[in-house]
């Protein structure tokens, strides 16, 4: 292989920015989807097509270019969630209050089926960051803030995704290639990223190392043994060093102790911020074990930087030949090479894909998750007989259960984008004759509490006085990363998170984790309601534990639902008693005066689970 072949291995494009006749001009060694960049009408077949197209490209060998697949990576990590019509699953946090590692390995297979159909080949999951603090945005990729929890699950996702067909000699790359409705996974984000302090994204971790080993390397080892073939570097920093550089993190702990024999990929633009000289930060990235760079943009200038460097000296070939034989070796090793183009592969446009029976784990996934803070009177599980007002900005509003990573990077409100699932008010409604969905902003919300970004439900029949019970939706819209962050504002580099480059400041989420300050028309509609006698059963959709002692306090029923994904349906499975609640809190609820330990959560008949 020539220099360019192979600094083309190591060059990983946004799909927006690179052609596929320019993946075979520089031998392009992978291209993805930022969250929620999608060809065509973003339906599985323009997944299929956009991909045959690169693969195609990739594989016209010549004179010049070398016939080697290229490889596509997507955030699927809740689901194949940027596509139109998938099925979505609960966010990690949700699953891991769930408790149920089977599961998470079932959710794995159907994810990998559904990505497979898209004509796609790896995901960018799972996201092993064991979270500190809620105040973090990307609280709900986390599966716990216990690291033998986030561990548990992190083999059974890794195989789940795989296909179980790989069997990693304890992370030394003994790979056997992946099952037949496989794709690689990709541990993230090496290491730390749940740490930070006060929870800044991209943030610094201060901690020792034995503390970054206990909590925060820790779950990566099931995952390498699982087989995992690909780590992706944080964009956060371990005691003031970025882990984009930091050689002793990836090339002397991941690579040699741990003995990972995959490949390493850097995160969104994530050389960008080690130096002020661009040539500067390609070195030391490479030099510390990066092997595929992720730019998404500025790809050319990564491509001749990088040459420029290896010319002068300042990044050994050997470091190159490395980084290339670990890529070629996932790629020969997951079956890449025998998979033929992606029109013709098994599983591509599956007609699996949002199908009733994946659907169905969704909805088994939902229920699992729930946990059950507060259960006064006997308020639950609901009568089906009952006359009951289901309202609220999320009772039927299914972007808003799914959260970011969903459609869009950020994620979708309303109903329109998430296909084939159901709202909490549709689960509600299949099954009690008696409910009425109250109108966002209605005459049975308080006065004034309307809702712009809510979506109204019809008006209901009847006096306000006629309800037996309410219930309200209740929570935070969707976010992904640093614009989920509780903090100040504060400027951040342009051109990260996928932000414009123009954006210049990221807006954080919030200040505060109270919810009576972030979203007042919440505890408005409770108080409103519960003080016309009629008792509320509160159902919080968020990404995190969230201050919530007045809503509490005002509500006889407090039922955690995470950010639940396309099955909301599953809610009412489980208000109604048809199923108990098992869900346990994955992350101790802090902050407010009414707090609950790790761990906890009650049975619809009061005990613990
Ligand atoms: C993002 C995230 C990472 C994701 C990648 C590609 O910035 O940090 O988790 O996989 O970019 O979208």
């Amino acid at each position: 292989m020539t220099l360019d072949q192979k600094i083309g291995q190591m060059t990983q494009p946004e799909r927006m920015h690179v052609s596929p006749s320019e993946v075979k001009r520089y031998h392009i060694g992978s291209v993805l989807s930022g969250g929620g960049s999608c060809p065509g009408d973003n339906r599985p077949v323009d997944w299929v097509a956009m991909n045959d197209a690169y693969w195609s490209a990739s594989m016209e060998e010549d004179d010049d270019h070398l016939a080697i697949p290229v490889l596509y990576g997507v955030d699927a990590i809740h689901g194949n969630a940027n596509v139109l019509g998938a099925t979505i699953f609960p966010h990690n946090i949700g699953l891991g209050a769930a408790g149920d590692p089977e599961l998470i390995e079932r959710i794995g297979r159907i994810t990998a089926r559904e990505v497979r159909a898209a004509g796609v080949d790896w995901t960018f999951a799972p996201t092993l960051a064991v979270a500190q603090d809620p105040r973090w945005g990307r609280t709900y990729e986390s599966y716990s803030e216990d690291p033998g929890v986030v561990g548990e699950y992190a083999g059974r996702i890794v195989r789940g995704l795989q296909g179980g067909g790989v069997v990693g000699a304890g992370g030394v790359g003994d790979f056997v290639g992946l099952g037949p409705e496989g794709i690689l996974a990709c541990a993230k984000h090496w290491v730390g990223d749940g740490g930070t302090r006060d929870g800044v994204d991209q943030g610094d971790t201060v901690v020792d190392e034995e503390e970054l080993r206990r909590v925060h390397i820790a779950p990566y080892v099931p995952a390498l043994e699982a087989g995992a073939m690909t780590v992706m570097v944080s964009l956060s920093s371990w005691n003031g060093e970025k882990c984009h550089a930091h050689r002793y993190l990836i090339q002397d702990v991941l690579k040699g102790e741990m003995g990972f024999g995959g490949f390493v990929v850097s995160d969104w633009n994530g050389l960008d911020p080690l130096a002020e000289d661009y040539g500067d930060a390609v070195a030391m990235a490479v030099n510390a074990g990066i092997d595929m760079v992720m730019v998404p943009e500025a790809w050319k200038a990564f491509i001749a930087a990088l040459r420029e460097r290896v010319e002068r000296g300042d990044v050994p070939v050997e470091r190159i030949d490395d980084a290339v034989e670990r890529i070629l070796r996932v790629k020969f090793v997951s079956g890449l090479f025998e998979r033929g183009r992606p029109w013709g592969r098994r599983g591509a446009n599956g007609s699996s894909f949002g199908s009733r029976e994946h659907r169905e784990v969704a909805r088994e996934a939902v229920r699992k998750s729930l946990v059950l803070l507060k259960n006064e009177g006997g308020v639950l599980p609901l009568d089906k007989g009952a006359r009951i007002l289901v309202t609220g900005r999320g009772a039927h509003d299914r972007g808003r259960l799914c959260g970011g990573f969903t459609v869009e990077w950020q994620g979708v409100l309303g109903n329109d984008r998430i296909e084939g699932g159901t709202s909490v008010w549709e689960g509600i409604e299949a099954v009690a004759p008696g409910a009425v969905l109250g109108g966002v902003g209605g005459s049975w919300d308080v006065e004034g509490v309307g809702e712009e970004e809510g979506v109204g439900g019809t008006q209901g029949e009847g006096e306000e006085g006629d309800f037996d019970v309410a219930v309200v939706v209740i929570g935070e819209r969707p976010y992904a990363e640093g614009l989920g962050d509780i903090r100040e504002e504060s400027p951040v580099r342009p051109g990260t998170n996928h932000l414009p480059a123009g954006a210049g400041v990221l807006k954080p989420y919030g200040d505060t984790l109270e919810l009576a300050a972030l979203h007042p028309e919440d505890l408005a509609t409770i108080r409103g309601l519960s003080g016309r006698g009629i008792p509320v059963v509160a159902v919080l959709v968020s990404g995190r534990p969230l201050v919530v002692d007045e809503e509490l306090a005002a509500s006889a029923g407090f039922v955690v639902a995470w950010l639940p994904g396309s099955e909301g349906g599953g809610v009412a499975d489980v208000l109604f008693g048809d199923f108990d609640f098992v869900g346990r809190l994955g992350m101790g609820w802090v902050g407010g005066e009414v707090l609950f330990p790790w761990g906890y959560g009650l049975r619809l008949l009061g005990s613990e689970v």
